[in-house]
């Protein structure tokens, strides 16, 4: 089973920041898990709400703000903990990152809200032109833009994302449409939902995993990824 850091290592250091990635991969885990949106100006950042006050203190969308804007706030301004200025990242620099290293990387697509027109094209191109095709999977609550995605390039692997309890036969949809995963909520994941995935040859990747006895669920069930805000923690119930 795979390991992905949810939004980073989330649990400890502050939420889709370069800092909580870089935690991750030293805690070990095998992959990340973060999410994207659109700027002002039509670039990928990397945060998780439409808004910024949760994270960041400030005010407005990240769509009222360009890039280089976002580039210049601490989006650990509200953890916790002090860990001195964790600014917003851009995708470009979270691929370069990757190069650095040899984890893979669900990239959520967060069209849930609002709709960013050409989101996929260009996440596509940043991932193409990093040449990380093949460490990329493709999430979103948004069913449309995973469609998209498989459209415009067919090799890359994507997951539906979901977290409604009234989503049946899940496995058999996936694979009508050609999708490798399933991403629901541990809320959701049974014996029937397991055995189903499954028969239709589609993998499971669950979230959000935070404590030993989800973890050891999941082993039992042998599914291929846990995302979790705190990856060591999964990694050594995973060793014993
Ligand atoms: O991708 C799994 C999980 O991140 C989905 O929920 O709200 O944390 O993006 P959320
Ligand atoms: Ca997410």
């Amino acid at each position: 089973m795979k390991v992905f850091a949810h939004r980073g290592f989330s649990g400890k250091y502050p939420e889709n920041t370069l800092l909580a990635f870089q935690k991750a991969e030293q805690a070990g885990a095998d992959g990340i898990e973060m999410d994207v949106h659109l700027s002002k100006d039509g670039q990928l950042m990397i945060i998780h709400d439409e808004l910024l006050a949760r994270t960041t203190g400030k005010e407005g969308k990240v769509s009222d703000y360009t890039s280089r804007e976002l580039s210049s706030i601490n989006a650990g301004k509200t953890f916790a903990d002090s860990y001195g200025i964790t600014p917003i990242p851009r995708f470009e620099e979270y691929c370069e990152f990757l190069q650095s290293n040899t984890m893979i990387s669900n990239v959520e697509i967060k069209t849930d809200n609002t709709y960013y027109p050409r989101i996929e094209e260009k996440a596509l191109e940043v991932i193409r032109h990093y040449h990380l095709e093949d460490r990329v999977i493709f999430s979103s609550f948004n069913w449309l833009s995973v469609a998209r995605i498989k459209q415009l390039e067919k090799a890359i692997p994507c997951g539906l994302l979901y977290g409604d309890s009234s989503v049946r036969n899940i496995g058999a949809l996936a694979r009508t449409f050609g999708i490798e995963y399933c991403h629901p909520s541990i809320a959701l994941v049974d014996d029937e939902m397991v055995r189903e995935c499954r028969e239709q040859q589609i993998g499971l990747n669950v979230w959000t995993v935070n404590t030993p006895e989800q973890i050891e669920a999941l082993r039992h069930w042998n599914v291929a990824g846990a995302i979790s805000n705190f990856p060591d923690m999964c990694l050594d119930v995973l060793k014993r």
